[in-house]
């Protein structure tokens, strides 16, 4: 779908939200009317609205819960198989190898610490990540932060030099800026890395929910995501990837599940289990499991395209708007996911993210996002606000920015 123009009334054509969101139907009170509106959610980035597909799963899964990988009775063997068969789904979902393995962690933030646990050396990061991908890696002291350039082409040769001056163990990336949403080039990215004889982890938060994702294909070794943000929002999250660090490492967490046998030695296991520590989160993950077969039923050609257009929109709608500036990382990004983010002329963030949900209805973020360095060096250490979006999202909740931003002109 593109934002073609009606020929009647010269106006872009209605896009449609492309797949059911629990909550679609939601309200929200406006000041100063006794009528509540229905809620646009423009806040898909921090935590996106449940796909219909998946409580419906969920649902079903709940009627049949019991224990995991504990019992002997039909429904805890039906609840543990379920939980396995999530990972399954999730290593296809991906494109991970056979041998990949994948853990259910708490969400990306969760997998990153996992990662920096069992990464044996330094780690090179850029200075445009989410703190999800830099405190892990600072506070274990291996952190050498590369400055992004303005285009995409010199900030790898940054790297490039960076990784040339001494050997890492590992290059983590963002596959797309929580921020501005530009997609970064992961499979140049993780030929840099292997060509230097480092290893690349790629913070697929806001890739996975939008993009189709093949670490197999892509060379990634890494890779991680959240469920809350793959419209399957039950508290679970994942890494996956090459099996030798992980078996190699400490668990993650000590406790039963990660232990084959204890005495006054313990034997860990190997594979997942060396870090699910603990009773899983069953349902987290057959959630994430059911939203990536729905992502994959609708198809990320289509929500590519849909997402495409509702950026295009969005963007020109902007540049119709002189007080409202747009940030950007790169002159060259491959892309954008939904999102945007942008500063208002007069006001503040908080400002602006008031006028748009006490006088519209409109929920957006507002703030640096967790992306401290990069609003500084953006020129925006007071923040930002940031519209971001997905499958739930039609031109309607688009359109309602717009004339709400109009508005502060
Ligand atoms: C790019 C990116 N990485 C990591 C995270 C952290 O995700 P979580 O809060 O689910 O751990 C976020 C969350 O906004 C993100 O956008």
């Amino acid at each position: 779908m593109t934002a073609v123009l009606d020929a009647r009334v010269c106006r872009p054509a209605r896009i449609r939200a492309l797949a059911p969101v629990v909550g679609a139907d939601a309200t929200a009170p406006i000041t100063g009317s006794a009528s509540p509106v229905t809620y646009a959610n423009l806040d898909y980035a921090a935590s996106a609205p449940a796909l219909t597909a998946v409580a419906d799963r969920l649902a079903g899964a709940l009627a049949e819960y019991a224990s995991v990988h504990r019992g002997a009775g039909h429904l805890s063997q039906v609840t543990t198989a379920r939980y396995e068969q999530a990972r399954e789904t999730v290593r296809s979902f991906v494109g991970a190898r056979a041998d990949d393995t994948v853990v259910f962690t708490r969400n990306t933030t969760d997998s990153i610490n996992l990662a920096a646990s069992i990464t044996p050396g330094d780690v090179v990061v850029l200075d445009i990540e989410h703190h999800a991908n830099l405190l892990p890696w600072t506070r274990a002291g291996r952190a050498r932060v590369v400055s992004s350039q303005p285009t995409i082409d010199d900030t790898i040769f940054a790297l490039d030099a960076e990784l040339a001056k001494a050997p890492a163990a590992l290059l983590a990336v963002t596959a797309a800026s929580n921020v501005t949403g530009e997609v970064l080039p992961i499979a140049r990215l993780a030929g840099l890395a292997h060509r230097h004889g480092a290893r690349i982890l790629v913070d697929g938060a806001q890739l996975v929910p939008h993009r189709a994702t093949s670490i197999a294909s892509f060379g990634v070794d890494y890779l991680v995501f959240s469920g809350h943000k793959l419209y399957a929002p039950f508290g679970a999250g994942v890494l996956v990837g090459r099996s030798d660090w992980l078996d190699a490492a400490e668990p993650y967490l000590a406790g039963g599940g990660a232990s084959a046998t204890v005495g006054i030695d313990v034997a860990w296991h190997t594979g997942a289990a060396r870090h699910e520590a603990g009773s899983p989160n069953v349902l987290g993950a057959v959630s994430i499991a059911a939203a990536a077969q729905a992502l994959r039923a609708i198809g990320f050609e289509r929500i590519g395209q849909h997402e495409e257009a509702l950026v295009r929109r969005l963007d020109d709608g902007l540049a119709a708007l002189p007080h409202v500036r747009p940030l950007r990382i790169f002159d060259d990004a491959y892309g954008r996911v939904g999102i945007a983010s942008f500063v208002v002329d007069g006001y503040t963030p908080r400002q602006v993210a008031e006028h748009l949900s006490g006088g519209h209805g409109i929920g957006v973020r507002d703030g640096k996002f967790c992306a401290h360095p990069l609003l500084a060096k953006l020129g925006h250490s007071d923040g930002a606000v940031r519209a971001s979006f997905g499958v739930g999202t039609g031109s309607d909740d688009v359109d309602r920015l717009l004339a709400a931003l109009a508005e502060l002109g």
